[in-house]
């Protein structure tokens, strides 16, 4: 029986960071049990098959009008960790509007709601795994962590895969951005390789001329590992 590998140390944030205090309240206080993977972890169904269409992967065109803020594309791949492409995978996508508010009954930040933008999308991935949301980009905003406490501007997504165990939910970051630096979410990852892996990549040939800047992120899931565990599975 194939498996799925564990993560490499570091590459992961770590479920207990002080500096970012909610971990310290849901943290698990014990040492984690190895569950070892079967049937119900290696199949679907993982999320319903819901039409999708519409403008679901362009957050600009929800609304009567368009929303306040530089209109970006956001594309990319996604594939195993073997590099192979993840077909036909949903992409969820959630995010603040251009002055880092979101439009949700608890965000209290006093910055203006944007009445053309919901900052919710979804799409699949392709047969060879590309994915292209249009948004724009979300603002910075300030939360209660500590003194003077601010995200760097991020897009939140959540993929599936092929099965429940690949589910993954994870933050896109933008690139150079100095609140990086002071961000306790992406600070709790310890490996600086696996923080750089969050932040996507301007690239000119996804831009749109006079319409769009374009950024590249490729999503990588958890690959079947080729060496079976020994004895049992
Ligand atoms: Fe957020």
């Amino acid at each position: 029986m194939k498996v799925y590998p564990r993560p490499e140390p570091g590459d992961q944030p770590s479920l207990l960071y002080p500096p970012y205090a909610s971990t310290v309240r849901r943290a698990p206080a014990r040492p984690p049990v190895v569950l070892p993977h079967t049937l119900s972890e290696l199949t679907g169904p993982v999320f319903g098959h819901g039409p999708i269409g519409g403008a679901d992967d362009d957050l600009t065109r929800q609304h009567a009008g368009g929303p306040i803020g530089e209109r970006i594309i956001v594309a990319g791949r996604v594939l195993d960790e073997d590099g192979r492409p993840v077909p036909h995978t949903l992409i969820e996508l959630w995010q603040a509007n251009a002055a880092g508010r979101y439009a949700h009954a608890v965000d209290d930040h006093p910055a203006p709601l944007d009445p053309n933008f919901t900052g919710a999308g979804r799409t699949l991935t392709d047969e060879n795994g590309n994915y292209r949301f249009v948004t724009i980009k979300p603002g910075a905003y300030p939360w209660r962590n500590h003194a003077n406490a601010w995200r760097p501007a991020h897009i939140h997504f959540s993929l599936f895969g092929p099965c429940f165990i690949t589910r993954l939910v994870t933050q896109m970051y933008f690139p150079n951005d100095p609140l990086m630096a002071f961000d306790p979410v992406s600070q709790s990852i310890p490996d600086e390789r696996a923080r750089q892996r969050l932040v996507s990549r301007f690239d000119l040939e996804l831009t749109v001329p006079e319409w769009a800047l374009g950024y590249r992120f490729d999503f990588v899931l958890r690959g079947r590992e080729a060496t079976p565990f020994e004895g049992r599975p």
